[in-house]
């Protein structure tokens, strides 16, 4: 039923256990393989999120189960990393899932963690697949909830991946979607270090939100919690 979701000339080969790709071989190592266990450490600690971001796991974790309370049919997650927040709520949806990134590692970390949920990982419900964002081997409109967390402010410009996340989503469906914003908060200086490296944009709320109703999309709901701005869209 997921290979059903793929476009048909995606190519689609084992990578390693639970995780599959569309990519080459020489294109398969990503900056985050190197990050990965680092990244679950700390960006998965609640001490970290509430000191540094204003925020907490529990509120990722929410605001994934929402999305997919709020629909029906297949589900996307783009830049889904290593499912730090969420693959409890990912492990117990019973809607078709596919999770996308571009790093093996990271999805490899997302696999494990499914798995220990109890849930067999790759079945006909979730298709861990390394893919690159801005071309995604995913068939137009076909996504009922199209779900990003933490992954926009990785972009200057987050017009192709704005432009994907529509591409794919399906006619009445939403997109859900996570950055983290500049707020004034302990996290600015963090955001700053992090652009300085070329790692992540660091803009304000509003910026995000021209940019998300550029991308053709409707805001319907948003949010903030410290720094992390969340927001539901249609399609316009
Ligand atoms: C900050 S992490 C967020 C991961 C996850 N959504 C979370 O909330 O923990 C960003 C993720 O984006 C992935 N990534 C970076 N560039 C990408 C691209 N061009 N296409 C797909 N994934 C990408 C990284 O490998 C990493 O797993």
């Amino acid at each position: 039923m997921l290979r059903a979701l793929l476009s048909p000339e995606a190519q689609v080969q084992p990578l390693r256990d639970g995780v599959v790709t569309v990519l080459p071989p020489d294109r398969r190592a990503a900056a985050y393989d190197r990050l990965a266990p680092g990244y679950d450490l700390l960006v998965g600690s609640r001490i970290y999120n509430r000191l540094v971001w204003g925020s907490s796991p529990a509120h990722y974790a929410q605001l994934a189960a929402t999305a997919l309370i709020e629909g029906h049919g297949p589900a996307l997650d783009v830049g889904a990393g290593s499912l730090v927040f969420t693959a409890e709520i990912y492990a117990a949806t019973a809607r078709p899932l596919i999770l996308t990134d571009l790093s093996g590692a990271m999805l490899g970390r997302g696999a494990r963690r499914l798995a220990s949920k109890g849930r067999a990982i790759q079945t006909r419900r979730h298709l861990l697949l390394q893919a690159d964002a801005a071309a995604l081997p995913l068939r137009d409109h076909t996504f009922d909830t199209v779900m990003s967390w933490g992954f926009l402010h990785l972009f200057h410009d987050p017009a192709p991946l704005l432009a994907e996340l529509r591409r794919v989503t399906a006619p009445g469906g939403r997109v859900h979607l996570s950055v983290l914003t500049l707020g004034g908060g302990a996290g600015d200086a963090v955001l700053r270090r992090l652009e300085a490296r070329g790692e992540v944009y660091a803009a304000a709320p509003a910026y995000w939100l021209g940019a998300v109703r550029r991308g053709g999309l409707e805001v319907t709901d948003r949010a903030q919690e410290g720094h992390l701005l969340s927001l539901s869209a249609a399609l316009r």
